[in-house]
């Protein structure tokens, strides 16, 4: 059987979440393995739309095992409300449907608290993080000092990590001008939410290596984009965590060689949110139009995102980086209407042809875009199933980003509808 990764390719907000949910319904488990409740999406199942930031999307789909892997930073206040709104919308969830690895690492109220000092200080430049805590948790995890599922058992054990967590924090918190950390406050709450956690703490690479000798379809749900990933995005401006598909295995504890494909999720155009090198980035009236029609308003924090057009550059690099099998190109219809369009193709930098982001945060800001033309198309491409519906100039629209991106289109979405999608390749295929 095969087990399908899904990577954003771009900065997020491709729209994996309609394509992970298409996918979810073919596979039997659904794993997240990196970052956190900074991730959000919007299911549309039915009459009802579900918000989901920190749960896999298969949760709302019965019958099938949703896990949160090792790799992902777990705020377990934010899943236990995230759980009551979903069973206040008729989901089921249990222990039987929903497995937590027991090694992943916390986020507590304190690493929100740090991630927002450290944005609003005036002296350093903003990374425009959403706020949650992420950052912060994930030092923790690699500073040592984490806070994991497994230790929420044990109330000794429980207390020799907050006091080794707090001994840092405390020291930060002094050169920040806040106040220490209320230990017994904290603990008191930690026990609380313990209850309301732990039934769902399981080895979740057991479980995982077991579906996959069972012969069960796998899918992993990345969130964020490979231009937000920690070594290869565009640092600083990054996430905490690994993004690009090789975090599936290191984040749940299956072997890469499960993995058959890696699907990359692409718009056909460029956004990102918060702040950061864009070189193909829009400041006119195209920018504001792709930002009108596409909807360009974050889920998680509501923050207008910045668009461009598409960069080709980035996205054949975000390919490479994950070994993207194919990708699912979305939003193909927000395109319609433009007399010309416009692909990135290369950077010039000092006088020099690049045809790839340099890592030097300080030459990723000096790049400046070389663009090839296209015709654009006046018809609309929105719901079409099948390439018969497109116009003539958006299919040589996508052939051409193949063609730039060294990668084929499995997938062609063409509205937010599940069904309004044109299959190329079946990621599931034998
Ligand atoms: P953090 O993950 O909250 O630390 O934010 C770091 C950067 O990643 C910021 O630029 C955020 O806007 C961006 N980011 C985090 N999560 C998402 C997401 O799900 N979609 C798009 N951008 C994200």
């Amino acid at each position: 059987m095969a087990n399908v990764v899904v990577v954003g390719a771009q900065w997020g907000d491709e729209g994996k979440g309609k394509i992970v949910d298409w996918l979810s319904e073919r596979a039997d488990v659904i794993a997240r393995c990196q970052g956190g409740h900074n991730a959000g999406h919007t299911l549309v199942i039915g009459e009802k739309a579900f918000k989901l930031s920190l749960l896999p999307a298969g949760i709302v789909r019965g019958g099938k095992i949703s896990v949160i892997g090792n790799g992902v930073v777990l705020d377990p206040w934010h899943l236990v409300s995230e759980i009551e709104k979903l069973r206040g919308q008729g989901v089921e969830i249990t222990p039987e449907n929903l497995l937590i690895a027991e090694n992943a690492p916390l986020i507590l109220p304190l690493h929100g608290e740090l991630d927002r000092a450290r944005e609003s200080q005036a002296s350093v430049a903003k990374i425009g993080t959403t706020g949650r805590g992420i950052g912060p948790a994930y030092e923790d995890k690699v500073g040592r000092r984490a806070i994991r599922v497994a230790d929420l058992a044990d109330d000794a054990t429980l207390e020799l990590r907050v006091d080794r967590a707090l001994v840092h924090h405390d020291a930060l918190r002094r050169g920040l001008g806040m106040e220490p950390v209320d230990r017994d406050a904290l603990l008191a709450a930690l026990r609380e939410i313990a209850v309301q956690v732990l039934p769902y703490a399981a080895p979740v690479w057991k479980v995982l290596n077991e579906s996959r000798r069972a012969g069960k379809r796998i899918l992993f749900e990345g969130a964020q984009g490979a231009l937000l990933d920690i070594d290869f995005g565009t640092y600083p401006y990054v996430t905490s965590s690994n993004v690009i598909a090789g975090q599936a295995a290191t984040g749940t504890g299956l072997g890469p060689n499960s993995i058959d494909f890696v699907l990359g999720i692409v718009k056909a155009y460029t956004t990102r949110v918060g702040e950061g090198p864009f070189p193909a980035e829009l400041n006119d009236d195209d920018g504001q139009r792709l930002g009108e029609r596409g909807h360009e308003f974050g889920t998680v924090t509501g923050r207008k995102r910045r668009c461009g057009w598409f960069d080709a550059v980035l996205v054949r690099q975000t390919c490479a980086t994950s070994g993207v099998s194919g990708i699912a190109l979305t939003k193909l219809d927000v395109l319609d209407g433009f007399k010309t369009l416009k692909i990135c193709t290369g950077y010039e930098l000092d006088g020099q042809k690049l045809d790839y982001l340099p890592i030097a945060a300080d030459q990723q800001a000096r790049c400046t875009p070389v663009y090839e033309e296209m015709d654009g198309w006046s018809e609309s491409t929105a719901g079409a199933r099948s390439w018969n519906d497109l116009p003539a100039a958006a299919i040589k629209y996508v052939r051409r980003i193949e063609e730039l991106i060294q990668c084929p289109v499995a997938l062609l979405s063409t509205s937010p509808e599940r069904d309004d999608t044109i299959l190329v390749t079946d990621p599931f295929a034998d």
